[in-house]
C-alpha cells in the first residue's frame, strides 16, 4: 500500500431519488442561468422545474462534445444576461460547457485563449459557482475541476483544467436518468467503467482512489447488463447512479489513463461515441497491465476474478458493445495517427503500460 497521499473533493453531493425537488434550496434569492440541453424542453422537465425555481435565463442548446465555435457562440448569447449562479441540467456536454462558460461570464471573452492559457490563473472570483445535476449515470464531470472541449477547426482535443473549477454541489438524482435512451444509457456506463479501471492502472492511484474504483466496477459489471432488460427499474437505476459517483470520486483525484488518451482520436476521427471509445479496449488493456503491479492484480481480481479480461469481453458481448477495434473500422493507419496522437494528453502519461503493449494485446484479441 502506498503510505503517503493525498485526496480530495469538494463538492457537496446531494444523492437520491427526488432529491432535484430540492433545488430550490440553492436556487433561492438567486439569478440563476439555466444550462441544458433541447431535449429536456420538449420532455417537459424545465417547465416542472420552472415551478418551484426561478430562472433568470435558459441556455438550452448544449450538443454532444462541446467546441469551441459552439461556446463562443452561447458566450456571445449570454453575455448580458445578469445571473450569479449556474444550474447545470444534463450529461457530461452540459457541465463542460457550464465549466467554460462560468468562466466566460467573469470576462474571459475568447474560449481559444482561455482553454490555452487559464489553467492557474483565475482565481475564485472569477468563476460563477455551479449546481450540477447529472441526467446520466456516467460522465462524472460533476465531480471533477476539468472540461474537454473539441476544436472542430483544427481537429484537436483540449482539457481544461483549473483546481478552482469544482462545482459547488451535484444533485444526483436517479430518477433523473430515467428519460434517457438506452444507446445513452450504455455509453455512459461504460464510461464510468473506464473511469473506475482507468483510475486503477494509474500511476495517481492511492488507497482511497482504489477503495471506490473497486467498488464501483464490481457494481457496473452487475448492473449495466441488467439495465438492458429492466430499463427503469428503481433499484438498478440507483445502483448506477451510486456507481458513476464513485467513479468520479476515484478518477477526480487520479484522472484517466491510456484508454481515454486513445479515445480522443477515434471520436474526432471516427465519430465513435465518447462511452464506447474508452471502454471497447478495457479488455486488452486488462491483459496488458497483467502481472506488472501487485496493487493492480490484486484489485482486478478482487472485481473480476481470475480472468479479468475475460469477464469484461462477456460483459461487452451481453450490451451489444464489441470489442473487436475492425468493427468500428479502424486500421493500421489509424492506430500510427492514434499514437502520433498520444502526446497531446497528459492522459497517456498516467498508464503503467505503454500504447504498444496495450496494442499488441489489441491485436491478438480482435482476430
Ligand atoms: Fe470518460
Amino acid at each position: 500500500m502506498t503510505k503517503t497521499f493525498n485526496y480530495s473533493n469538494p463538492v457537496e453531493i446531494v444523492f437520491g431519488n427526488g432529491r432535484i425537488g430540492e433545488l430550490n434550496r440553492y436556487t433561492k434569492d438567486k439569478k440563476v442561468l439555466l444550462i441544458t440541453s433541447h431535449g429536456f424542453r420538449e420532455r417537459g422537465i424545465i417547465d416542472k422545474l420552472g415551478e418551484t425555481n426561478q430562472f433568470e435565463y435558459i441556455l438550452d442548446n448544449v450538443r454532444p462534445n462541446p467546441t469551441l465555435s459552439q461556446l463562443n457562440y452561447q458566450y456571445e448569447t449570454i453575455k448580458n444576461v445578469d445571473f450569479d449562479l449556474i444550474v447545470a441540467l444534463g450529461g457530461g456536454s452540459v457541465m463542460d460547457t457550464a465549466k467554460v462558460l462560468s468562466l466566460q461570464t467573469k470576462g474571459w471573452e475568447y474560449t481559444e485563449d482561455l482553454i490555452k492559457y487559464a489553467s492557474g490563473k483565475v482565481a475564485d472570483d472569477k468563476i460563477t459557482p455551479i449546481i450540477g445535476v447529472p441526467t446520466t449515470a456516467g460522465s462524472g464531470s460533476e465531480l471533477t475541476p476539468w472540461a474537454t472541449v473539441w476544436d472542430d477547426a483544427n481537429r484537436k482535443k483540449y482539457s481544461l483544467h483549473l483546481k478552482n473549477l469544482w462545482f459547488k454541489t451535484c444533485i444526483c438524482d436517479p430518477e433523473m436518468t430515467y428519460s434517457i435512451p438506452m444507446n445513452i444509457t450504455i455509453q455512459s456506463g461504460l464510461d464510468a467503467l473506464s473511469h473506475a479501471l482507468e483510475s486503477i492502472w494509474n500511476i495517481n492511484a492511492n488507497p482511497i482512489t482504489r477503495q471506490y474504483a473497486v467498488s464501483a466496477a464490481k457494481r457496473i459489471i452487475v448492473t449495466l447488463p441488467k439495465l438492458i432488460r429492466y430499463n427503469n427499474d428503481s433499484f438498478y437505476r440507483q445502483e448506477m447512479m451510486f456507481a458513476s459517483m464513485q467513479a468520479a470520486l476515484a478518477f477526480s483525484n487520479t484522472q484517466t489513463s491510456i484508454a481515454h488518451a486513445m479515445s480522443y482520436y477515434m471520436t474526432l476521427e471516427r465519430g465513435i461515441p465518447h462511452g464506447i471509445a474508452s471502454s471497447f479496449t478495457l479488455p486488452a488493456i486488462a491483459d496488458a497491465v497483467k502481472g506488472r503491479s501487485e496493487e493492480v492484480d490484486n484489485d482486478l481480481l478482487d472485481i473480476f476474478g481470475e480472468a479479468p479480461s475475460n469477464v469484461l469481453r462477456g460483459m461487452l458481448n451481453e450490451i451489444g458493445v464489441s470489442h473487436r477495434y475492425g468493427d468500428y473500422g479502424i486500421d493500421e493507419e489509424d492506430w500510427n495517427k492514434i499514437e502520433e496522437s498520444l502526446s497531446l494528453t497528459n492522459r497517456t502519461q498516467n498508464s503503467i503500460v505503454k500504447f504498444r503493449q496495450v496494442l499488441d494485446c489489441l491485436k491478438s484479441s480482435s482476430n
